[in-house]
C-alpha cells in the first residue's frame, strides 16, 4: 500500500456472503464465444489489437451486449468503455471491476475478454438484483492494454490514472501511423485524453479477473488464484544502422551487418535471464529487416527487447547496463545502434484487504483457492499505483497464453465470475 493510497471508504468486514448472488454461466460463455469470432486470424487464433477495425467491432459488440442486459455504456476521451447501471449515481464512490478487449496477434481468445464480460455481468446481476450499493459498480474494458498496434501498452488505465505522459506529439502505431483518427472512430478524442482521468479517491477498489496465462494454478489443482504480486517490465526499442550491399560482391571482412548485431544481441538479452540472472524474464518479440532480401545484406534492423522482474531495483540495474552493453555489441560489427526504452511498467502488490475479500468470496463458493504472482503484465498494476487493486485468476490449460491455444474450462470461467460478483457484492452491500 503506498502512503498515499485512500484508505477511506473501502470498509471490507468479514463479509457474510452477500445472498447467493451468482452470474449467468451460459450468457457469459456464448459472450465469450461471441466475441471470439470478431478479429478471427485465418491463422486460428484472434487479431484484435487496439484501435484497429476489429476491435472497434469488439466494442461495439460489447455496448450491445451491456445494453441489452439494461446497462449503460459510454466511451471516454482515451476509449476506454464503461459500463455502469442505469441511471447515475454521482453520489457514490465506485467498484471499478474489468480488463482489456484488445489482444496481441494470433491470440488466444479469454486474455482480457474474459475479465471484462465478467464484470459486465457482475453490474448486470448486481442491477438486477436491484442490490442496495455503497459502492457503484461500474465494469471497464480499458483500450490498448497489449499495445500490440499502437506500442503504448497500458494506454487506457494510465489515462484513468492521469499518466497520460507527453502528449507533444500523437502517439504513433509500429508503422508511424497517428493515433487521432483510429482513436476519434472508437469515440475518443485525442485532445481531450487528460479528461479520461479520474480522481483516485472517487475509486474505492479495481478488481481484476484474468486467466492466469501461466501453469502454477492448474499444476496445484487450485480453482482460484488470489494474486499477491504483478510482475514489472522495460521494453526496449532498438534500431541497428548499418551498410546494405550485395550478398555476393560484398567481401565478409569490412561488412556492417545489422542483422548479424541483431543475432548476437538476441542470445545477449537471453543471457540476462538465463547465466546472468539479472532479471525473470527476457524476450525478443519483434524484429524488422530491411530491405529483407535474401541476396542483400540489410541495410537495418528495428527489434523489442523486453525485460520483466518482481524487484524494480534490478530492472532499473538492467536497463542501465543494456544501454551500454547493446551498443557495444553492435559496434563491434561496424553496426551503430539507438536503444530506447519505449515501456516502463513497475511491478505492483495487491491490497491485502482485497486479497482476503477474494479468499473469503472463494471459500464462500466452496473453491479452493492459492495465492499466486503474476508472469504477466496487466492493467492492475496500472491501477495498485493510487487504488486498492485485487486480481483473481483462473486456471489456464497447460499454462498456454498468447496463443489460439489459450483455454480454460468452462466451469472455471463460470467460477471465476462467481467469485469477482461475491467479492464485488460483498464489497457493495
Ligand atoms: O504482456 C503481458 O504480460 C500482458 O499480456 N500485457
Ligand atoms: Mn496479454
Ligand atoms: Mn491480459
Amino acid at each position: 500500500m503506498t502512503p498515499n493510497q485512500s484508505t477511506a471508504g473501502l470498509n471490507v468486514s468479514a463479509p457474510t456472503p452477500a445472498g447467493p448472488l451468482r452470474v449467468d454461466g451460459p450468457r457469459l460463455l456464448q459472450g465469450l464465444s461471441d466475441l471470439a469470432r470478431i478479429g478471427a486470424d485465418p491463422r486460428g487464433g484472434i487479431t484484435r489489437p487496439s484501435f484497429s477495425p476489429a476491435d472497434r467491432e469488439a466494442v461495439r459488440w460489447l455496448r450491445d451486449w451491456a445494453t441489452e442486459g439494461g446497462l449503460h455504456t459510454e466511451v471516454d476521451p482515451a476509449g476506454n468503455l464503461l459500463v455502469r447501471r442505469p441511471g447515475r449515481r454521482h453520489r457514490l464512490p465506485v467498484a471499478l471491476m474489468g480488463s482489456h478487449l484488445d489482444t496481441v496477434h494470433n491470440a488466444g481468445h479469454l486474455d482480457g475478454a474474459y475479465g471484462v464480460l465478467a464484470a459486465v455481468e457482475t453490474v448486470r446481476v448486481l442491477s438486477a438484483a436491484s442490490a442496495e450499493c455503497r459502492y457503484e459498480p461500474v465494469a471497464v474494458a480499458f483500450a490498448n492494454e497489449e499495445g500490440a498496434l499502437f506500442p503504448q501498452p497500458f494506454w487506457g488505465s494510465r489515462a484513468l490514472m492521469g499518466e497520460t505522459g507527453d502528449m507533444s506529439v500523437d502517439p504513433v502505431d509500429n508503422e508511424g501511423r497517428s493515433l487521432r483518427e483510429p482513436l476519434s472512430l472508437i469515440g475518443g478524442d485525442l485532445d481531450r485524453v487528460a479528461e479520461a482521468a479520474w480522481h483516485p479517491a472517487d475509486i474505492v477498489a479495481y478488481l481484476e479477473l484474468h486467466i492466469e496465462q501461466g501453469p502454477v494454478l492448474e499444476q496445484a489443482g487450485s480453482r482460484i488464484g488470489v494474486v499477491d504480486a504483478i510482475v514489472g517490465r522495460i521494453v526496449f526499442d532498438i534500431e541497428l544502422v548499418g551498410a546494405a550491399g550485395h550478398a555476393g560482391t560484398t567481401p565478409m571482412r569490412g561488412r556492417k551487418d545489422p542483422l548479424a548485431a541483431a543475432a548476437q544481441i538476441t542470445l545477449a538479452v537471453r543471457e540476462t535471464a538465463t547465466r546472468r540472472r539479472l532479471c525473470q524474464r527476457a524476450t525478443v518479440g519483434r524484429l524488422e529487416v530491411s530491405p529483407n532480401s535474401t541476396n542483400v545484406i540489410p541495410g537495418t534492423v528495428r527489434m523489442t527487447a523486453e525485460f520483466r522482474d518482481g524487484d524494480a531495483d534490478r530492472l532499473e540495474l538492467l536497463e542501465k547496463l543494456l544501454h551500454r552493453e547493446i551498443p557495444a555489441i553492435a559496434e563491434e560489427l561496424g553496426v551503430h545502434a539507438v536503444v530506447q526504452t519505449s515501456t516502463r511498467v513497475r511491478a505492483r502488490v495487491t491490497d491485502e484487504r482485497l486479497r482476503a475479500a477474494v479468499a473469503e468470496a472463494a471459500d464462500a463458493l466452496g473453491l479452493n483457492h492459492m495465492t499466486v504472482s503474476s508472469g504477466a503484465g496487466h492493467d492492475a498494476q496500472i491501477m495498485a499505483a493510487q487504488v486498492p487493486t485485487g486480481m483473481i485468476f483462473v486456471p489456464s490449460c497447460h499454462g498456454l497464453s498468447h496463443v489460439p491455444e489459450e483455454h480454460t474450462k468452462d466451469e472455471d470461467l463460470v467460477a471465476g465470475a462467481d467469485v469477482l460478483l461475491q467479492t464485488a457484492a460483498n464489497l457493495a452491500l
